[in-house]
């Protein structure tokens, strides 16, 4: 037998009416405040990713999927969608039509780290990116769009976690503070981190590795570091969250893995997951614009992780898998051609109906219709139809009704309404 390949994963019949109602739920909010979606290739070329989640992070070294896509070109599964959004901002011109942009997209995302659970090579996003706007009211309101969503979904046990990374004016001082610190501990740090101290020592920040964990307890804040504009702008962003009784915990720790943040840095955590706590991230982000060649416009987004978020509602909350309202008991060869009308019509009414072709016995069809939860039966015989009239059963109370044959698609309906 071929099997999935390892760290994929298959999302089956009785999850997806969960992730559609994430979906839908996010959706509907998301254009409630001001969001339009944008559907973006999952291949790009390797040097977005490259130029923008930097060269130094775990993603771009050791986790894309890249493969020639040309004789002279790199291509790579996007591990991320702000790359591609961003891509698309410039690319497309969105912001000479109108530079304040709000975007939002779900899909799939692909990064080979170790699998494990809630850590998977493909996995979904659903990301929302705001353009134009530079003011820490929007900060606060995406901090705030995002508890809304999962106060939608009915989530607890959720806290959010919120940094400020800087600018380029004030990040210096910090990562040189950070890097003599670092210097003086090299043996206690994991390759990777020696590796990385000079280039990108904010990396150590969010290294697993228990012994990193342990050399960076005395590390420096960032906060005490900021300049006069970024501590007025994480001051506006923490008043206008308390001013909308979002509660939150300021970490000096979070970075985030990826390179392109300045200022604001929140994270999203669980305490129902396990060790894959981060159920949604983002940032400000306001250089990358002009770092991959567009106009100077700041940007602030973030993404969920749907496979997480999915997985914790399932825990708590899952919606129920679609079962047939009604199930079309078709006994004997006479009764196959107008059955098999009947279901077209029914299904076209919106009835979710299922007919067995099997011409297998009541008892079996009556077993299978209760296998599959249907609600109700339609028990279709020759007898049946020559006297003009079906009997519909109800599975739960397992009462009985006759119907007439003439016009019994309406009269389905009617008796299902009821
Ligand atoms: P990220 O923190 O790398 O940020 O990913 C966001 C979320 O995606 C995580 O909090 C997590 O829930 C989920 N996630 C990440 N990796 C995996 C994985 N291997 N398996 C399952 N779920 C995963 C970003 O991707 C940024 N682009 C977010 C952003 C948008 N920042 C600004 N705009």
């Amino acid at each position: 037998m071929i099997q999935l390949i390892r760290g994929f994963k298959d999302i089956l019949p009785d999850e997806t009416p969960t992730w559609q109602h994430i979906e839908k739920t996010a959706t509907a909010l998301f254009q409630a405040f001001g969001f339009s979606e944008i559907r973006l290739p999952i291949v790009e070329k390797a040097e977005l990713f490259q130029r923008s989640i930097g060269e130094n992070t775990d993603i771009v070294e050791k986790e894309m999927y890249t493969f020639p896509g040309s004789k002279a070109e790199l291509i790579t599964l996007r591990p991320e969608a702000t790359a591609s959004v961003v891509r698309s901002y410039i690319q497309q011109k969105l912001y000479a039509k109108e530079p304040v942009q709000k975007l939002y997209t779900i899909g799939p995302m692909f990064r080979r780290e170790r699998p494990q659970k809630g850590r998977y090579r493909q996995f979904y996003q659903i990301n929302a990116e705001v353009f134009g706007i530079a003011s820490p009211y929007i900060d606060a309101q995406l901090i705030f769009m995002l508890w809304s969503l999962f106060e939608r979904l009915k989530i607890g046990g959720l806290s959010v976690q919120l940094n400020s990374l800087g600018c380029p004016a004030c990040r210096p001082a910090f990562k040189g503070a950070l890097s003599s610190l670092l210097a003086s501990k090299t043996d206690d740090l994991c390759s990777d981190c020696v590796r990385r101290l000079d280039k990108n020592p904010l990396r150590v920040l969010d290294c697993k590795v228990p012994a990193c964990q342990e050399a960076i307890r005395e590390a420096p804040s960032m906060i005490d570091f900021l300049c006069d504009d970024c501590t007025g702008h994480f001051d506006a962003v923490k008043s206008a969250l308390h001013s909308q009784k979002i509660p939150f915990a300021l970490n000096p720790r979070l970075v985030r893995g990826l390179d392109y943040y300045t200022r604001t840095a929140f994270e999203i955590q669980t305490d129902a997951l396990g060790a894959q706590n981060a159920i949604a991230g983002g940032g400000r982000y306001d250089m990358l614009v002009k770092m991959l060649d567009g106009p100077d416009q700041p940007a602030i987004g973030f993404a969920i992780g749907l496979d997480r978020l999915a997985a914790l509602m399932m825990q708590t909350a899952p919606e129920k898998e679609l079962t047939p309202e009604l199930f079309i008991a078709a006994l004997g060869e006479e009764t196959r051609d107008i059955t098999f009308e009947w279901s077209c019509a029914l299904a076209l009414e919106g009835v979710r109906t299922e007919i067995d072709f099997s011409g297998k016995s009541l008892k079996a069809l009556m077993k299978r219709a209760n296998r599959i939860g249907a609600a109700h039966v339609l028990i279709v015989g020759g007898a049946e139809i020559e006297s003009g009239a079906v009997v519909v059963r109800n599975m739960a109370t397992k009462e009985q009704k006759t119907i007439p044959i003439d016009g019994v698609v309406n009269h389905i309906k009617t008796y299902l309404a009821t």
